[in-house]
């Protein structure tokens, strides 16, 4: 899935607005990608409904969520072990007669679905990523006894159903939003889980995404980024009655008084049309910054892995894209050992990361996935070789990030400021490109966009006087 990979992360989200039942609590730990943030936070509202506040204490917690991820191999059985752990903090609780229901969502929910619950009892629902408007539903059900198993899906009703926020609780939430444009993956590339995990493409309409950026931006947002797994296919009737684009809708989000910044992620090479790259170019409220996966370098394992273009398309776009936002920073995913990659394949990795010189990259070892055409081929790259090419890749892209960060310093540039800084005194930001920047905590306030200069950095952080 092309996303950013973050780290298994526990989500702390601000309390929400307790209803008049007696709160409970509820504990929800996000793995994977940006997209899953989003869904445990929809979860977290859907839950608020019906009294559920946040903790971030899982002891304490009358119902723990794992969010999880089908990604690769290590992701998903990060969630099994997890669930030995969470069973004795189970056990601990009831001791003191305190409840602990226990659910899986997610993509390892929706790819294993019963099989969770053979191989972990102690747990009470497994949801699929389409349906968490059923949660307080199969909590219901959990607390006399009788455990869900609920995978079934129509994307469509998952837009439908989303549960929103109060206003209110927007604004806790700080001055940066994802919103959700586009679900699934129709292209299949043979190494990965997606369109079996979250399904086909499936678009999210206009007026819903203009309805809900609105609400997000009245409440305070000043950044906005719209996430898909292929946000780049997304396609809808605009109000206009015409076929609109992911351009297109950027145009249109722009207008939006109070919506300062715009990105999305992630995207395919094969969707970036001519009104996406012409909204790079004259969207100065688009951040000049694109994930764009290319997974490797060489024309055979491309068509190996089904991506469905050649190495030569994917450098002759960036030069167009370039071209239009000459300022743009490329961000890329990588695989390394996809069964069959030879030597000579794999440097032509290194030699697409070299001519493309990316800000950022995340790398990976190809990790076979049940039921995808890749783990069926033949000959799979021995662990300590795909080792070995990680290790080498990582260490160019490692020096094109470090480029990248020391390229700044001595420039000047707009700053969100969206948290206090770690130190007393501080207050920290995003640069245009991503990077965090740290300024002087008088700079301005929380949600400001001020104008700095890079002073110095420390390893990818960038420091910065106001001017
Ligand atoms: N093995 C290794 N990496 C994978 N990715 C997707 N599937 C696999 C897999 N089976 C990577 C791709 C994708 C990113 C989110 O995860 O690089 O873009
Ligand atoms: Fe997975 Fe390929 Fe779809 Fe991305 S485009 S989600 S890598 S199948």
């Amino acid at each position: 899935m092309e996303h950013l990979e973050i780290d298994s992360m526990s989500q702390a989200f601000s309390e929400g607005d307790a209803s008049a039942t007696p709160s409970r609590k509820v504990f929800v730990k996000t793995y994977g990608c940006q997209m899953n943030v989003y869904d445990s936070q929809r979860m977290t509202d859907a839950l608020a409904a019906d009294g559920y506040v946040a903790t971030e204490a899982m002891e304490e917690a009358d119902l723990v969520l794992l969010n999880t991820c089908h990604i690769r191999e290590k992701a998903a059985e990060k969630v099994y072990s997890e669930l030995g752990r969470i069973r004795e903090i189970k056990r601990e609780r009831e001791r003191t007669g305190a409840e602990m229901l226990i659910g899986v969502t997610g993509c390892v929910a929706q790819a294993e679905g019963r099989e969770i619950i053979r191989r972990a009892p102690v747990v009470d629902l497994v949801i699929g990523p389409q349906t968490y408007h059923r949660l307080p539903d199969a909590l219901r059900k959990a607390r006399v006894g009788e455990k869900t198993v609920d995978t079934d899906y129509a994307v469509e009703d998952k837009f439908e159903h989303l549960p929103q926020p109060k206003s209110a609780e927007i604004a806790r939430r700080g001055v940066t939003a994802f919103l959700s444009v586009q679900e699934g993956c129709d292209k299949f590339c043979t190494f990965c889980v997606v369109p079996y995990t979250r399904g086909a493409e499936v678009s999210r309409p206009v007026s819903q995404i203009l309805a809900e950026a609105e609400r997000l931006v009245a409440a305070g947002m000043r950044e906005i980024t719209l996430l898909g797994q292929n946000v780049n296919a997304w396609r809808a009737e605009g109000p206009d009655g015409k076929d609109w684009g992911l351009g297109r809708l950027l145009f249109r989000l722009a207008d939006i008084p109070g919506l300062a910044r715009l990105r999305y992620t992630t995207s395919h090479p094969r969707d970036m049309d001519d009104e996406l790259i012409a909204a790079h170019r004259d969207l100065c409220s688009l951040m000049p910054y694109l994930h764009l996966p290319v997974q490797a370098g060489s024309d055979r394992i491309l068509k190996a892995m089904n991506r469905r273009h050649k190495a030569a398309d994917y450098l002759a776009l960036i030069e167009r894209i370039r071209t239009a936002r000459p300022d743009i920073a490329m961000s890329g995913d990588f695989i390394v050992g996809f069964p069959g990659e030879t030597d000579e394949d794999f440097e032509a990795t290194l030699n697409i990361v070299r001519e493309v010189g990316y800000a950022q990259a995340f790398s990976f070892k190809y990790s076979p996935r049940p039921g995808t055409p890749g783990a069926e081929m033949k000959d799979h790259v021995p662990e300590t070789l795909k080792d070995e090419r990680l290790q080498r890749l990582q260490a160019l892209l490692a020096e094109q990030q470090h480029a990248f960060t020391q390229s700044r310093v001595g420039m000047r540039f707009d700053v969100l400021i969206d948290k206090p800084g770690r130190r007393a005194g501080q207050k920290a930001g995003r640069s245009p490109w991503l990077q965090p920047v740290i300024i002087d905590e008088r700079a301005g306030e929380i949600g400001d966009i001020i104008p700095v200069r890079i002073t110095r950095t420390e390893a990818s952080t960038l420091f910065a006087e106001t001017l």
